[in-house]
């Protein structure tokens, strides 16, 4: 792999993923990594990341010195930059100009290998209080700006390189150019990582951990489990059984959506739980959102369990076991929780609530090293249809948490409707790669009057609530074209029986949060 030396702040994974769409793999690996855990890693460069110290500031963080010893390629950037240059002997300190976003640079060596293709004016992101005044021994100064004199440096014989810019911000014009020079041309790496091969090597993965026992799946409707049970189906077939416990609140279309189209895809060995009534009943005359959310999670792990139960019985009567349970991890969730190996008990399960200690099985988690996006190109890979593999976050407790008042079947079908209008005008307007989620929601507590041909309405609003966002931390409202709000808000109102007004939802997060509940 290429290993991201994380420095702190958000740039690592970011790094990483850029790495990766250079077709490279990449790993995040902590600063406090020796130069023999480096070493038996088998790196084939190594990228130093930025962040937000200062290099000569007490307790700043540190690297050992012999990584970049190790005669594997080095791109330092930012802090990573800085540390190379004070380790090797150049100097660092304040020029007293802080250079923070948009910076020109002038490249004055545009034949090194790092600037390869790349013109002699650029604009960079920058954000840094210090600089580098002056290159170690042995390097050649490739570029500078206003403030920093040495704002590149390579040293070709040693395969050691450094910008001060970012290279993974897109507003860096010739970022992802410096990260590929570096990785091609410089280190000689291969563009040879992509989707294929990681299924690939899953499927591999999975094979020896699994053997010949028996395996269960949850699924939920949304991306990661529907492709992390994929790749497992690929390499262990019928050893899988998922379990779709149908709780009657996801969207219009969506279980069919799992029940066929993901099975007649896939082959997978589908057990449902149809649980409609049960959860609804559960939810009869309960209106906090609290509540609401308790008691969807306590009736779903008692489903699942019990679908898992009656797996574990059949099982055993063919003298089979089950030891395993796929989840749909991802990298991110793996780098921030400080990347321990996943093993025996269940923290969470379909986002809903948890599953409880004394489920045990061993976890099979083959998304444990993808971020998102990938897991979607993978899922396409895959054959998965294009409506799940592209589907947008949706929370696990559904629509019972977009109903502002008691969930009953009537305001789901209402709510149904109403948002799968909202889904087709957003996609028909091509606008489904601006918005991180729109969720719609059903107001019934809440009644407005209106006219509509010659009488008076008295019935519930619809709030339009889209979003723009990074990872669901912080969100901003999008601001969708006024004829593309109007188009919806007449079909819903014309479509949706007991609907006479929509709303659309112009708080930022925060504070307000995406959803209503
Ligand atoms: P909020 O409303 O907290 O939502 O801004 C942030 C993101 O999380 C989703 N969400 C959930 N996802 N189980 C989930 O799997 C939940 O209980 C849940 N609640 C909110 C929400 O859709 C948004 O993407």
């Amino acid at each position: 792999p290429v290993l991201v030396v994380d420095f702190g702040a958000q740039y690592a994974q970011l790094i990483a993923r850029r790495v990766r769409e250079a077709s490279v793999y990449s790993e995040i690996v902590p600063h406090s990594i020796s130069a023999a855990e480096v070493a038996a890693k088998n790196p084939v460069g190594i990228i130093l990341s930025g962040g937000p110290s200062s290099v000569y500031e007490a307790g700043a963080p540190s690297l050992d010195p012999g990584i970049i010893e190790l005669g594997v390629p080095v791109l330092g950037i930012c802090y990573g930059f800085q540390v190379m240059a004070q380790q090797l002997g150049g100097e660092v300190g304040k020029t007293g100009a802080r250079e923070y976003g948009s910076t020109d640079v002038v490249a004055s060596d545009t034949s090194n290998v790092l600037l390869h293709d790349q013109p002699e004016q650029q604009i960079t992101w920058m954000s840094h209080g210090d600089s580098v005044l002056q290159a170690p021994a042995g390097f050649d100064v490739l570029a500078s700006s206003a403030s920093t004199p040495v704002a590149a440096f390579a040293n070709d014989a040693r395969r050691l390189y450094g910008v001060q810019w970012h290279p993974e911000v897109k507003h860096t014009q010739y970022g992802q150019s410096v990260l590929e020079n570096f990785l091609h041309r410089a280190a000689g790496i291969p563009d040879d990582w992509n989707s294929g091969n990681v299924i690939a090597e899953q499927v591999e993965r999975i094979r020896a951990q699994v053997g010949s026992a028996r395996v269960i799946c949850g699924l939920s409707g949304g991306v990661d489990s529907a492709v992390a049970a994929a790749i497992v189906q690929k390499a262990v077939g019928d050893q899988l059984t998922c379990i779709f416990v149908d709780h009657g609140l996801l969207r219009q279309d969506e279980a069919r959506q799992v029940q066929e189209d993901f099975v007649a895809s896939t082959g997978v060995r589908l057990v449902t739980v149809d649980a409609e009534d049960q959860f609804l009943d559960a939810l009869a005359g309960v209106s906090d959102p609290e509540q609401k959310r308790k008691i969807i999670g306590r009736e779903f792990i008692r489903t699942f369990e019990a679908a898992a139960e009656a797996l574990v019985l059949e099982s055993k009567a063919d003298g089979a076991t089950i030891d395993f349970l796929v989840q749909g991890t991802l990298y991110p969730d793996v780098v921030e929780s400080g990347g321990g190996s996943g093993t025996a008990n269940i923290k969470s399960h379909h986002n809903v609530g948890g599953l409880p200690d004394d489920l045990t099985f061993a976890l099979v988690e083959p998304l444990r090293t993808l971020f998102k996006d990938e897991v979607r190109a993978i899922g396409r890979e895959l054959g998965l249809p294009e409506v799940i593999v592209s589907r947008q976050p949706f929370p696990g407790p559904g629509l019972g948490i977009r109903i502002v008042g008691e969930v009953t079947r009537e305001r789901l079908d209402l709510l149904r409707l109403a948002d799968a209008i909202a889904r087709e005008e957003l996609t028909n307007a091509g606008l489904d790669g601006e918005i991180w989620q729109c969720p719609v929601v059903l107001l019934a507590d809440v009644r407005s009057v209106g006219v509509q041909g010659d009488g008076r309405t008295y019935g519930h609003p619809i709030v339009l609530r889209p979003v723009s966002s990074e990872d669901a931390m912080t969100a901003d409202w999008t601001r969708l074209p006024y004829d593309l709000l109007a188009r919806i808000s007449n079909r819903i109102t014309n479509e949706v029986p007991g609907v006479n007004r929509v709303v659309l939802d112009v708080t930022s997060k925060p504070p307000g949060t995406i959803e209503w509940e």
